[in-house]
């Protein structure tokens, strides 16, 4: 197939690039690398021995969408492009809506026009706002705690609405949970500009000395260890369930929400000694205060993609910080 990837230069995209490249198919990258490197382009290449077409891009001009779409007589769309930082969302509202939403409008348009009704959207487990029972299955009610959690949802939304108006659309909207790690060869992985957000950028720059300590945000919650749980999900598992939900939707019209996660939560803690194991040496944290609009626990049931998809995530903690670090050792 010949398939689009909105925003595929950036973490997710250039794995579930490397995928599907790998699986045969032929790959469009339409990118305005506000968040990636362009050097990831040849990365991909080098590990596929493939070439594929990257054109750079903002995804909220639709006549370039659709002369992407017309030109590569594309067959299917995976769109990854959005901002994703929760905090910048909430300094910048307008900036995610603007992006994330128009963003998606303009790609439907170009769609529409170019008689393309395959859609895999980059959703996330943030649209299941504080749980309310765990494990979280598609069926647990939605809610937004940042305005980068209500683009998903209303993307979501959209996408629900755009099926019921049409019944040619296929689109399934992937729930992913926490993505972490990088390919083997230690030439893409996750590079968060300055400071990292997220836990296991973290840790990494830490095992490398790049900085001092984790923060580990809370030692009080309602888990075993008192840290945040969550369902981290190795990022080639999570690339590879990008082409098992495209070879379902492919025969599924209609509208649907699959969560993408390994069905098992590990603690703060138990991250970081999973991390020690692998770089042989004690990673420095201090236990400081919650962060704020962190849950407690998040981890996903995983029946759908077991079912639907027929995919499970093969890859453990382990595997995650080996990758993690081993690219981040290249760097
Ligand atoms: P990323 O920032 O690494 O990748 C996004 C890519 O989209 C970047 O290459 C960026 O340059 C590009 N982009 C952004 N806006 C664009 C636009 N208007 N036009 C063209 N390109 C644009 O993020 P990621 O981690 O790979 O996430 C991919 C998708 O998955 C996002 O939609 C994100 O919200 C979603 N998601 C990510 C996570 C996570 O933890 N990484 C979890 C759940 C959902
Ligand atoms: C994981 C755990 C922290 C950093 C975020 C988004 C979510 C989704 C994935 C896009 C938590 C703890 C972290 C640190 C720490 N993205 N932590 N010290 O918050 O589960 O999810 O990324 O959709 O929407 O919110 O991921 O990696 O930031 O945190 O103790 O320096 O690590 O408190 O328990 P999170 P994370």
């Amino acid at each position: 197939m010949n398939i689009l990837l909105t925003g595929g230069a950036g973490y997710i995209g250039s794995h579930t690039a490397v995928a599907l490249l790998e699986a045969g198919h032929h790959v469009v990258i339409i990118d305005n690398f506000c968040n990636s490197q362009r050097s990831v382009v040849n990365k991909i290449e080098q590990i596929t021995g493939k070439k594929l077409i990257c054109i750079e891009a903002d995804v909220c001009n639709t006549p370039v969408v659709l002369k992407a779409l017309q030109e590569n007589q594309v067959d299917a769309v995976i769109h990854f492009a959005g901002l994703k930082a929760v905090g910048e969302s909430v300094q910048n509202p307008l900036a995610y809506y603007a992006n994330n939403i128009t963003g998606t409008i303009s790609l439907l348009e170009a769609m529409r026009t170019a008689d393309v009704n395959v859609l895999v959207f980059s959703s996330s487990a943030t649209v299941y706002g504080d749980p309310l029972y765990l494990p979280i299955d598609e069926k647990h009610p939605t809610s937004a705690t940042s305005p980068y959690g209500r683009t998903k949802l209303h993307i979501e939304e959209m996408l629900k609405d755009m099926a019921s108006s049409d019944p040619t659309w296929k689109i399934i909207c992937l729930r992913y949970f926490n993505p972490v790690g990088a390919h083997d060869s230690g030439l893409i992985g996750e590079e968060p500009q300055g400071i990292p957000n997220n836990l296991t950028p973290y840790v990494a720059r830490v095992a490398s000395g790049i900085l001092p300590q984790l923060q580990v945000f809370g030692g009080n919650y309602p888990t075993a260890d008192g840290t945040g749980v969550r369902d981290y999900i190795h990022i080639m598992d999570l690339a590879e369930g990008h082409l098992a939900a495209l070879n379902f939707v492919n025969q599924h019209p209609g509208w649907i929400a699959v969560n993408l996660g390994t069905g098992s939560g590990h603690s703060v803690l138990e991250v970081i000694h999973a991390y020690e194991a692998v770089v042989n040496s004690k990673i420095p944290f201090k236990i400081v205060d919650r962060r704020p609009g962190d849950i407690a626990s998040c981890y996903a049931k995983v029946d759908s993609a077991r079912e639907l998809l027929q995919w499970v995530a093969k890859r453990g903690l382990s595997e995650m910080c080996e990758s993690s670090w081993n690219f981040q050792r290249a760097k």
